[in-house]
C-alpha cells in the first residue's frame, strides 16, 4: 500500500544535467520539486526530453550532473542491489508498453502481483476487474502481438497500476486512444492518486492537459523545466 508521509517531496531535482554517451546535453541545469501525493503533468515538444525526465526518475539513468532524490535516496549513490526494491515502489506506463509478448495480457498485468507472492486468488480476482474496467474484458487471454496499439497501450497502464505504487510514471499514455478512452484512464489515474499514489503524467497532448486545468504542470523545453502555473 502507498504510503503517504505528511508533506514532502517524493521527487527532489538539483541542477541536473543529463547527456546520452558523449552527446549533448539534453538536460541542463533541472531543478525541480514533486510534492508527495501530487498529480502533474510532464508537457514539452517532441524531443524536449521528457522520456529522459521520467528515466531519471525511475532510476533508469544516472544524471551527468547535480543530484536527483527518489524517495528522499539519492539515485546516484544508491548502491545497484538496493535498487529493485525501490523500483517496485514505481509504476511506469513506458511509451513504447514493452509488454512480454509470451505472456497474455492477463499474465502480463499479473506480473507485478506474482512477483509479490500474491495468492492466485487475488490475482484471478484483480486481474480481470482492472482489465475489464479499462475496456479488455474480452482481450484477458490475447498476447500482445494480436492486440492493437491502444489496447497494448491499456494492458501497459493496468500493469503499471494492478500494485498501487507509491509513484506512477505514464509516459504518453493515452496516445494511442481516443479522447472517450483517454477520459476514462484519467479517471483511472486520478481514483489511484486518491489513494495516494503520486503521479506524473508526460504528454504533448495540449487538449488533454487543458482538461485538467487544476493539476500543476512541469514543462520541458530546451532542455530546461519550468512550473507552469
Ligand atoms: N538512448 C538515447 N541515446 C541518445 N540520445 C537519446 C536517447 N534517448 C533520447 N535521446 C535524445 O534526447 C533528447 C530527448 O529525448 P526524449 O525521448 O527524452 O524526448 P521526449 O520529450 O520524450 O520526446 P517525445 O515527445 O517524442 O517522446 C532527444 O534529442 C533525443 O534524440
Ligand atoms: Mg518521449
Amino acid at each position: 500500500m502507498p504510503q503517504r508521509p505528511p508533506g514532502g517531496n517524493i521527487l527532489k531535482f538539483d541542477n541536473v544535467g543529463l547527456r546520452y554517451g558523449l552527446g549533448p546535453e539534453v538536460l541542463r541545469d533541472v531543478s525541480f520539486r514533486v510534492a508527495t501525493g501530487s498529480f502533474h503533468f510532464l508537457t514539452g515538444p517532441s524531443g524536449a526530453g521528457k522520456s529522459t525526465l521520467l528515466r531519471l526518475m525511475y532510476l533508469g539513468l544516472k544524471p551527468t550532473r547535480g543530484r536527483v532524490m527518489v524517495f528522499d535516496r539519492d539515485v546516484a549513490t544508491t548502491a545497484r542491489y538496493e535498487l529493485p526494491a525501490l523500483r517496485r515502489r514505481i509504476g511506469v506506463v513506458f511509451q513504447d508498453f514493452r509488454l512480454l509478448d509470451h505472456l497474455t495480457a492477463l499474465d502480463n498485468v499479473a506480473l507485478p502481483l506474482r512477483v509479490r507472492g500474491l495468492r492466485e486468488a487475488e490475482i484471478r480476482r484483480h486481474v480481470p476487474e482492472l482489465l475489464s474496467w479499462v475496456g479488455l474484458a474480452d482481450q484477458l487471454d490475447a498476447r500482445p502481438s494480436t492486440l492493437s496499439g491502444g489496447q497494448k497501450q491499456r494492458v501497459a497502464i493496468a500493469r503499471a497500476v494492478i500494485g498501487r505504487p507509491d509513484l506512477l510514471l505514464a509516459d504518453e499514455p493515452t496516445g494511442n486512444v481516443d479522447d472517450q478512452i483517454a477520459m476514462r484512464l484519467m479517471r483511472l489515474f486520478e481514483e489511484l492518486n486518491k489513494l495516494g499514489t503520486t503521479i506524473l503524467v508526460a504528454t504533448h497532448n495540449e487538449g488533454l492537459v487543458s482538461r485538467f486545468p487544476h493539476n500543476p504542470r512541469l514543462h520541458v523545453e530546451r532542455g530546461q523545466v519550468v512550473r507552469v502555473t
